[in-house]
């Protein structure tokens, strides 16, 4: 589709499991990502949720080129990621960035702040108008003083450290950015800010944003659509209206179950989920789902639910044999 900034096909990522100290020897692997397909076109946000440990941020590294997947292709417009040259996938560098979850550990704590917002230019080459005047704009454009350029991360508070990483992913003009868990670190009210701010930057420059939260609530206002992960796969995607008011799965149902509502007491039928996030090195047997599922029949641990849309029961692509909005909700 000519709209497609990003493809992603049939990607996973198995990291080898090795045990001994003298002659490693790989005694299995771990499944990060088993199995990814997805599209984000130009202009909108897909949100990307699922618990810690699903395969988020390996996925994200994948997307931005920086480790290559097992199997599977990303196309950026139509370009294979992993198939350009040196040339090419610096120039795709610029073009895509990532805002990571902890801005303190990813911020260089002896640098300036303008030296890490103007760092991108160093490897780049310097903007039209110089590199000072820009970083100056960058810390305006993200809400920042720019008189405050010669201030350490240490100076400024988690919200304000997480504005400085995102000037620097805007440094170079990128179309994609990867948000891997922005506010997972940031306190609520500090969150919403840093969401608001995320969201007029994307109307102003048109980009393009995979957004992770491994909370559903978080991106529910930013997102046009969203694709839930369990165990290194994506087992729901829809729009924003298809997920949070009618999914289908019973892992979305679980996680929308749980979100906070302003007054608890009105909350009926909560789905408690049951049980630790299986190991992704060894994952269940058919449905990946089913040691946590109160849905579960013989057929679950036998035959792998594909990611369809299942006519009367789910209008979106759903991986689940009983897929259909949840009576206990
Ligand atoms: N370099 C690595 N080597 C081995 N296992 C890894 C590596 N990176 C991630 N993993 C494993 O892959 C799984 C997915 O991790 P991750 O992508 O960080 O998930 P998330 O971001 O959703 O929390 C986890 O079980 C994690 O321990
Ligand atoms: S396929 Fe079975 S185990 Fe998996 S989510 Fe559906 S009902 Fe639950
Ligand atoms: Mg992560």
């Amino acid at each position: 589709m000519a709209d497609e900034i990003l493809s992603v096909r049939d990607v996973t990522k198995h990291f080898p499991l090795t045990q001994g100290v003298l002659f490693r020897h790989e005694i299995g692997q771990v499944k990060a990502v088993d199995g990814v397909s997805f599209e984000l076109r130009k202009g909108e946000t897909l949100g990307l949720v699922g618990e810690s440990g699903c395969g988020k941020s390996t996925l994200a590294r994948i997307l931005m080129g920086a480790e290559r997947p097992t199997s599977g292709s990303v196309r950026f417009e139509d370009r294979d990621v992993f198939a350009l040259s040196r040339p090419e996938l610096r120039a795709l560098r610029r073009r895509m960035q990532l805002v990571m979850q902890d801005p303190y550990t990813s911020l260089n704590p002896r640098m300036t702040v303008g030296d890490i917002v103007g760092e991108p230019f160093a490897v780049h080459g310097d903007p039209e108008g110089g590199r000072r005047k820009r970083v100056r704009e960058l810390l305006e454009i993200v809400g920042l003083d720019p008189d405050h350029v010669n201030r350490y991360p240490h100076q400024f508070s988690g919200g304000q450290r997480q504005r400085i990483g995102i000037a620097r992913a805007l440094a170079l003009r990128p179309d994609v950015i990867i948000c891997d868990e922005p506010v997972s670190a940031l306190d609520v009210s500090v969150q919403a800010q840093v969401m608001n701010l995320l969201a007029d930057l994307q109307r102003e420059f048109g980009l393009s944003y995979v957004f992770i939260a491994h909370d559903l609530a978080v991106v529910r206002h930013i997102s046009d659509r969203v694709a839930v992960m369990y165990l290194g796969k994506i087992v729901e995607t829809g729009d924003e209206e298809q997920i949070y008011d009618h999914p289908t799965h019973p892992y979305t149902q679980a996680l929308l179950s749980a979100v906070p509502v302003p007054d608890p007491t009105k909350r009926t039928g909560q789905i408690v989920l049951e049980g630790d996030v299986p190991s992704p090195t060894n994952p269940p047997s058919g449905c990946r789902f089913r040691t946590r599922c109160w849905k579960a029949e013989e057929i679950c641990a036998t035959e792998e639910p594909a990611l369809e849309a299942r006519p009367g029961r789910s209008a979106h692509p759903s991986a689940c044999h009983f897929a259909g909005e949840s009576d206990r909700s």
